[in-house]
């Protein structure tokens, strides 16, 4: 059975995740702090049980930012991703939200496609925002979506 739902409890599963995912992963203490952060808030798919991808954002005064998003690597490109972003995307705008940001690493066009796909356009660009292992500091679009 799959849900989608707002997180209300810490998890570990999203430290696994996050980790494997990105050269500098949160540690479950970063995604404890952020849940009880006031106008943050963590949505997570689940699939019998499990986190499979989630998202973590904050909303203040009808805007929201996406902090980060993720998806078990085991579960990429099933649409998980998609499915979570939609539905984010319709409880903002019910809430009467106007506007979502996010910033996404040049080199990654997986991530700017899901976007894109979404809805989301290009709004500026943050010089050297990414650190990366073994790698030179990248570059960062800014993207807008109007709700
Ligand atoms: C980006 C990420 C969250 C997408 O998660 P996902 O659950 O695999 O995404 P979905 O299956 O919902 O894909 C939705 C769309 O994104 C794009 N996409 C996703 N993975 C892709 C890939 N590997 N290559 C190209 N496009 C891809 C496609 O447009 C896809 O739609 P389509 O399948 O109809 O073509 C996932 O790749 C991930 O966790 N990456 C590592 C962390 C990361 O980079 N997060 C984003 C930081 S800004």
């Amino acid at each position: 059975m799959t849900t989608i739902r707002q997180l209300d409890a810490p998890s570990k599963q999203l430290e696994d995740i996050h980790t494997r995912c990105f050269d500098y992963g949160w540690s479950e203490g970063v995604f404890a702090d952020l849940l009880i952060k006031p106008h943050h808030r963590t949505y997570v798919f689940e699939t019998d049980g499990e986190i499979v991808s989630f998202v973590v954002m904050t909303v203040v005064a009808g805007e929201g930012e996406i902090l980060t998003i993720a998806t078990d690597p085991d579960f990429q490109k099933q649409g998980l991703a998609r499915m979570l972003l939609d539905q984010v995307i319709k409880t903002l705008k019910a809430e009467g939200a106007e506007l979502l940001f996010l910033e996404v690493a040049i080199d990654n066009p997986a991530a700017l496609r899901l976007y894109e796909a979404c809805g989301f356009k290009k709004t500026g660009r943050r010089k050297a925002y990414y650190s990366r292992k073994d790698k030179p500091p990248v570059d960062a679009h800014i993207l807008r979506l109007a709700l």
